[in-house]
């Protein structure tokens, strides 16, 4: 039987469905979303495994010659989103597909999400070969990045834009920002008329995020000129985490399969990625996975959600695992009194915390159930549970919205979440801890 808010979940995801895609919010983001997808298309595989599939197979016609898979899928006409598909331009590029599309990409969640619907599936040979129709695709698209974006061959690839982070606004792409000019863009956003501007980034930072965009157009699109040029050059662990998971998911996915050439290459990526995810991005004062910028040469020594994600990925030994778990309880990001909701998106305790702002601070579902599963995996029960109450708490007392308040005081006298409300992931992902059987 389906309880409330099971039902108002689901009335989310069917409201947003485009009759073969999700968009992730009405209004603000009118379009398909590439990791949104993914974690859509799990909601979705508990409630109809069909539209899971169509959410996959739509994500994959904007996938590019080359393997790239953008982070916007422009299958349908919208004026409510800036930068639409005329600041991308696509068309540009000799690898674009026929649809239009972003030129960025964000993080490879496709792979353990379609190890997530073979574990739903009611009908594991129906699961089974629609994921083979689509493994080749998605193969090459880690083979992309790992030919591509990797240019010292160290297996940790690169994000050359805020945006293909996930996490905007962190304030860990001030220290970037800091290192190059910008000229003035006239901006035409739209962002800031459907939500409150004091929780979305500021003028000052779209004045990055065009000029980015303004560069790639500029170079084509052409993977060799970013690497070589592009200001904005990271190593970033959440997307390093995302596609080791996804790795993970494709090597046994593909032993099932009988993938075997496609699995030794993934075997081989995914050994030089663990380690030197363990050895280049953990901070060991900090106690955590942090960032590191290609370009300039350096670090950024600060903690946020992203820093938890390769327990996801299996990365940490269980004694690391258990240095990562002590920031959950009477901890950096708990507060040591447990003061806050976990998992707040960046460190509770730096000057540069907003609790308010997008990825400046306030909690995110997806990034949640990644920490929330990363937490079983390792046996963290105890704070696994913690996490779990925290969103599922979250959720029931404002509904489905885009992103949360940490602060357990903030929130005795609010009334609402922050961002965009019925907010696609949210409910999907609730779907996924109210009913998994897998991770109860
Ligand atoms: N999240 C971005 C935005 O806010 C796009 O990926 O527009």
């Amino acid at each position: 039987m389906m309880t409330t808010l099971l039902k108002s979940a689901a009335s989310v995801l069917e409201k947003n469905w485009k009759n073969g895609f999700t968009i992730p919010c009405e209004g603000l983001y009118p379009f398909q979303w590439n990791w949104d997808s993914g974690f859509i298309a799990i909601g979705w595989a508990h409630l109809n495994i069909e539209n899971a599939k169509a959410e996959i197979r739509s994500l994959l016609k904007g996938q590019w010659k080359n393997g790239f898979l953008p982070h916007i899928a422009f299958h349908n006409e919208a004026t409510s989103y800036y930068p639409g598909p005329e600041v991308h331009a696509t068309h540009i590029s000799s690898n674009s597909p026929s649809i239009k599309t972003s030129g960025i990409t964000q993080p490879p969640v496709l792979g353990f999400v379609l190890e997530e619907l073979l574990h739903i599936a009611n009908d594991k040979e129906d699961a089974l070969a629609f994921i083979k129709s689509v493994y080749k695709q998605v193969f090459l698209n880690h083979h992309y990045f790992y030919t591509s974006r990797d240019p010292k061959g160290e297996g940790l690839v690169y994000i050359c834009h805020n945006w293909e982070a996930g996490t905007d606004n962190t304030p860990v792409w001030d220290f970037v920002w800091d290192t190059f000019d910008v000229p003035n863009y006239k901006l035409q956003r739209k962002d800031t008329t459907h939500i409150d501007a004091s929780h979305r980034p500021t003028n000052r930072e779209y004045q990055y995020y065009i000029h980015l965009i303004e560069l790639f157009k500029e170079w084509k699109y052409d993977d060799r000129m970013i690497a070589q040029n592009s200001p904005f050059l990271i190593q970033d662990p959440l997307f390093n985490s995302m596609l080791i998971a996804s790795n993970n998911a494709l090597i046994r996915m593909g032993e099932l399969l009988g993938f075997h050439p496609q699995v030794e290459k993934l075997k081989g990526w995914n050994e030089m990625a663990k380690k030197n995810m363990n050895e280049k991005l953990f901070d060991s004062n900090l106690n955590a996975y942090v960032y590191y910028d290609l370009r300039n040469e350096r670090s950024y020594h600060h903690i946020s959600s992203s820093s938890f994600a390769p327990l996801f990925a299996g990365v940490p030994s269980s004694e690391r695992a258990k240095s990562l778990v002590g920031h959950f309880q009477e901890g950096r990001f708990s507060g040591v009194k447990n003061e806050n909701f976990l998992c707040a998106s960046f460190d509770p305790t730096s000057s540069l915390f907003n609790s308010k702002k997008y990825w400046r601070g306030p909690i995110w579902i997806n990034l949640n159930w990644i920490i929330y599963r990363g937490l079983s995996q390792y046996g963290f029960t105890k704070e696994a549970s913690l996490i779990k109450n925290d969103t599922l708490y979250l959720i029931e007392k404002y509904g489905f919205y885009e992103y949360f308040e940490p602060s357990k005081k903030i929130n005795e006298t609010a009334d609402k979440g922050y961002g965009g409300n019925n907010f696609s992931w949210s409910a999907a992902l609730t779907i996924d801890l109210l009913i998994n059987n897998k991770y109860k």
